[in-house]
């Protein structure tokens, strides 16, 4: 079955930007999809200001969660490290000009990751954060859990 993927994905996925590994990251976010096995690792270098300096990323996975990932690389870099916790899988979509229905969960994956990796450094800087959790599609758990999940 043929999928009809943007420009802008396929150029991501051709020339993903922001690619690899920060050594001295302090935020290190990797969440998978259990489903399609596909894993996504996030690092993060934000400065004393809070702001993310640096951004990098390694995805195994499929054509959409690397320009997922590419895409929310760069939405993310340069920005105060609240906003990245703002970020949804609804605009990284946005910004690639769509992606095919089958493949919004790939979306998804790069917001978890970017999550994860931020919840990592405040972690390290022992500042309270809850979530992301498991049971949240997106755009909750960005500072706290009043949307009902129990904490674990
Ligand atoms: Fe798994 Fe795309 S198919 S992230």
């Amino acid at each position: 079955m043929a999928m009809e993927y943007s420009e802008k994905v396929m150029e991501h996925f051709a020339h993903p930007h922001n690619v690899g590994v920060i050594e001295d990251a302090n935020g290190v976010g990797e969440v998978g999809n259990a489903k399609c096995g596909d894993i996504m690792r996030m690092y993060l270098k934000i400065n004393d200001d809070g702001i993310i300096e640096d951004v990098k990323f390694q995805t195994f996975g499929c054509a959409s969660a690397i320009a997922t990932s590419s895409i929310a690389t760069d939405m993310i870099k340069g920005k105060p490290v609240e906003e990245a916790l703002t970020l949804t899988n609804k605009a990284v979509v946005e910004a690639l000009d769509g992606l095919p229905a089958v493949k919004i969960h790939c979306s998804v994956l790069a917001e978890q990751a970017v999550k994860a990796a931020v919840a990592d450094y405040y972690k390290r800087k022992g500042i309270p954060y809850a979530g992301p959790c498991d049971d949240c599609d997106g755009g909750c758990c960005v500072h706290d859990h009043d949307h009902g999940h129990e904490e674990d």
